[in-house]
This record gives structure tokens, sequence and C-alpha cells, in this order.
């Protein structure tokens, strides 16, 4: 078993820790921010991740959390897990890998520095270049990105679609390799470039995906087809897969939005203009704005209308606000005029522009609307279309940004419902209500 260094106690760092304890490893977490230490050493966990608490409670004996660079001097891996968010233009800001690479305790043997944050292709050369600047030849470096998605980031980590693991020197590759001997899951070797490009480039793809059945989902609303059943027949043909292919109110969350303009600009800036991904980053900010064209088309003006927004997160089963959708539609709704009250199980709605109402239950946000908009595909929605809700609602019309609902089911209890890429009934659009009169001037 080896001992592992991890720089960042964020939801990375985290992860990837508590999984290498549980594979038997002994870990090292090592932070800037001493509430964060204090915390894990108290047992607390900023964030929510299933699985996550219960790693690092069973395997105490294994982990320890020190602010002490030098703690980690003696670990035989030193894993990058820290944060590389969008600048100002979206390039990735390397200023925290950088920091970390300055931070290098004195390091003997051969150890392994290890990237598992998304980074541009080429850091690694440029990582390689400053250790061999700063008289760290001895330190090996390998790329190896995580593949984790929030909610079900300890099963993503345990049971991988594949590993990547990208080197100079073939024995860093195959030391790194080791750590995950009792994984059951292909390993991609590979150079230090491509292993960036796997991960920039799986998230892009996935993306891709979104996008695209978003589109057909458009689509389909201009022609009258049902985009659920077209992503079900799609879905079905081996070479397209399953997966991937809900269409809804466009992408958020933590990383898709941020790699791909990661992604878009360091095309542009090795002078090759990525039209497609651009393409898909333009349908993702448009399609979290369709919403209220779907709104005035069935209630004319936003000015003072009702609009409750239901659910928050970027997606179910997490906390997370980062880039959500409903931010964007809140922002628009408010400047159309509209009152919005939000209501989230669990994100803080504190992440919306001022001037939305945050209300503790659904009932609260649904009574008096003139629609209900249905943003996060939580379960607690699913029994929305009900008679109770129909009667406080001040007009019974859902918009449905998931496809949560089943559409016959809730027009037959007595709503207006539009999905996303489904027939819309021709009873569903209600007659425009009269617009209120222009203020007369004085
Ligand atoms: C994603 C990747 O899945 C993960 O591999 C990468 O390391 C980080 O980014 P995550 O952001 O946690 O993980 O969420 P994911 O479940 O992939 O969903 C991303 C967004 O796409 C969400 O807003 C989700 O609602 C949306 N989505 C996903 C769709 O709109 N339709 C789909 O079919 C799938």
């Amino acid at each position: 078993m080896s001992k592992v260094g991890i720089f960042g106690a964020g939801w990375v760092g985290l992860v990837t820790g508590a999984c290498f304890a549980e594979l038997g490893h002994q870990v090292v977490v090592r932070d800037v921010v001493p509430a964060k230490i204090e915390a894990l050493r108290r047992g607390d966990v900023l964030f929510h991740e299933d699985g996550v608490p219960e790693l690092l409670d069973a395997h105490a004996g294994r982990l320890t959390y020190t602010l002490d660079v030098a703690d980690v001097a003696d670990c035989e891996f030193l894993f990058v897990c820290v944060d590389t968010p969008p600048t100002y233009s979206g390039d990735a800001d390397l200023s925290r890998v950088w920091t970390v690479i300055d931070e290098l305790p004195d390091l003997d043997g051969r150890p392994v520095l290890v990237m598992k944050s998304t980074v541009p292709v080429g850091t690694g050369e440029k990582i390689r270049a400053g250790l061999d600047q700063r008289g760290l030849e001895h330190v090996g470096y390998v790329s190896n990105p995580e593949f984790l998605a929030e909610g079900t980031a300890v099963r993503d980590f345990m049971h991988p679609d594949r590993i990547a693991i990208g080197a100079f020197h073939a024995d860093d590759g195959d030391a790194v390799a080791r750590l995950y001997e009792q994984i059951d899951a292909p390993i991609v070797r590979s150079d230090v470039n491509s292993a960036e490009m796997i991960k920039l480039a799986a998230n892009a793809f996935l993306m891709t995906r979104i996008s695209f059945i978003n589109e057909i989902a458009n689509v389909c609303e201009a022609t009258g087809a049902d985009v659920v059943k077209v992503a079900e027949g799609v879905g079905l043909d081996h070479r397209l897969g399953p997966h991937f292919l809900r269409a809804g109110i466009g992408y958020g969350g933590s990383c898709f939005p941020k790699d791909s303009l990661a992604l878009k600009q360091l095309a542009s800036n090795s002078g090759y203009h990525f039209q497609l991904l651009s393409a898909v980053i333009e349908v993702n900010e448009l399609q979290k704005r369709r919403v209220i064209g779907k709104l005035t088309r069935h209630l004319g003006s936003l000015r003072g209308k009702n609009v409750a927004l239901l659910g928050l997160a970027f997606k179910a089963g997490t906390d997370d606000m980062r880039e959500a959708p409903s931010i964007v539609l809140a922002s628009r709704l408010l400047a159309e005029g509209a009152e919005v009250r939000a209501w989230d199980p669990v994100a803080d709605g504190g992440k919306l522009p001022k001037g939305v109402e945050v209300v503790p239950t659904v009932a609260d946000a649904v009574r008096g609307a003139d629609a209900a908009v249905i943003v996060t595909e939580w379960e607690e929605l699913r029994g929305l279309a009900s008679p109770e809700v129909r009667a406080t609602m001040a007009n019974p019309l859902i918009i449905d940004g998931r496809n949560l609902l089943d559409p016959d089911e809730t027009r037959r209890a007595g709503f207006a419902y539009e999905g996303v890429g489904r027939p819309v009934s021709p009873t569903d659009v209600l007659p425009q209500l009269p617009e209120a009169a222009p203020a007369q001037e004085a």
C-alpha cells in the first residue's frame, strides 16, 4: 500500500482521498483553508456527496488532514486536486495549480506528482519544465484526470469506465496504475497531452449530446414529434447508446460550462476555431431561455405574473448551484417583470438574483402562481399535478423543463402542460390575456 498526498480538500480531493483510503492507502489531505481542515478533523464534510462522510469515517485511521505542506513530504504520490475556474476570457485559471508547485516541500526518492484537476492540454509539459527549473527533476509527473459526476462520485471512482494515465516516463505511469490495482477497469495509457485531452474531449462530447438532443427537441416542438420517444429510438442503436439524451433546460454545474469554455479557448489560442463546440455552448445558453417564450405564449406579458420556480440545483441529487439554469431563468423572469417564488429541497436559493422570494415548500411556491416551472428533476415534484396544487394556483399551467411529468396524466389532472420537445395539445395554449394598458404620460 502507498502513501498518497492530496492537495486540495474540495470535492475532487476528498472523494479521491476517501476512495484511496478505501483501497487501503495512507492518505494525507492538505489544504490552505484552516476552516476546512478543522472541520475535517472534527469529522464534518462541508459539501454533500453520497458515501464520502461514511468512507472518511470508516477509514479515519488511514486519513490525516493538514495545513502544513511538510506533512506530505514523505508521500510517494502527490495528487493535485485544486480548482481550475474560468478566467474572464474563459481560459482555465491555473494559479492554484502553480501555487501547489511553488509550495512543494523537499522531496526525496522519486515521488510522482499526479494531476487530477482538469487542465488545458499542454499544462503537464509546462509543469514538467517548471519542476525541472526548480531542481525537481527527480519528481515524476502523470496526468490522471477524474471523471466523477456529482452524486455518484464514489461509485464513479470505484467502478470507473476507464482510468486514463498519461506519463512522460513509463515507470511513473506504472506506479500510478498500481494504486488502482484493485479496481477492475480498462486503463488507457498515453502521453500526457493525450490524457489531458481525453478529459476535455469526453466532457465536450457529453455536452454535444445534450445540445444535440435539445435541438432535436426544439425541432420536435416545431413539428409535433415527441423527443422522449425519439431519444428512446435513437438510444437503442448500439452505436449511439442511450446516455445523455435527456432533453431539458440545458446543462449546468461545476464542470461542463467551465470545461467547454476552456476547450474552446484552448483551441482558439492554438489558432483553431472549434465551430461545433461553439454551437454546443450557444445552444445551451438559448435552451435555458426558451422557458420564457413558452410562458409568454400562455400568459402574454409576464409583467406582474407570479411564476414558481421548482428546483434550483443544476441537477437533482445535489445542492450545487454553480452555473445552474435556474439562475439565468430567474434573472430573465425578473427582467420581464415577473414575480418569482423559488423552491428547492437542498440548494441555497440565496444564490439567485435579488428580488426572488425563496420559500420552504412547493405549496408555498405554487400558491397563487400563474405558472409553475420544473427546473430540476427532483422526485418530490413527480406528484405536482395534484388537485390540491391545481386548486391553489391562480392559473394551472406547468412548464416542465425536465420532462419529469407524464403529459397526458398532467392534462387529465386539469393542467395546461408543456414539456421540452413534446407535442403541445391544442387545448393547452390558453387565450392570451390582455396586455396592461401603457402608463399615461403626465
Ligand atoms: C459531469 C460529468 O458527467 C463528469 O464526468 C465530469 O467529471 C464533471 O461533469 P456533473 O457536472 O456532476 O458531471 O453532472 P452530470 O450528471 O454529468 O450532468 C451535467 C449537466 O447536464 C446537468 O445540468 C444535467 O442536468 C445535464 N444533463 C445531463 C442533461 O441536460 N441531459 C442529459 O441527458 C444528461
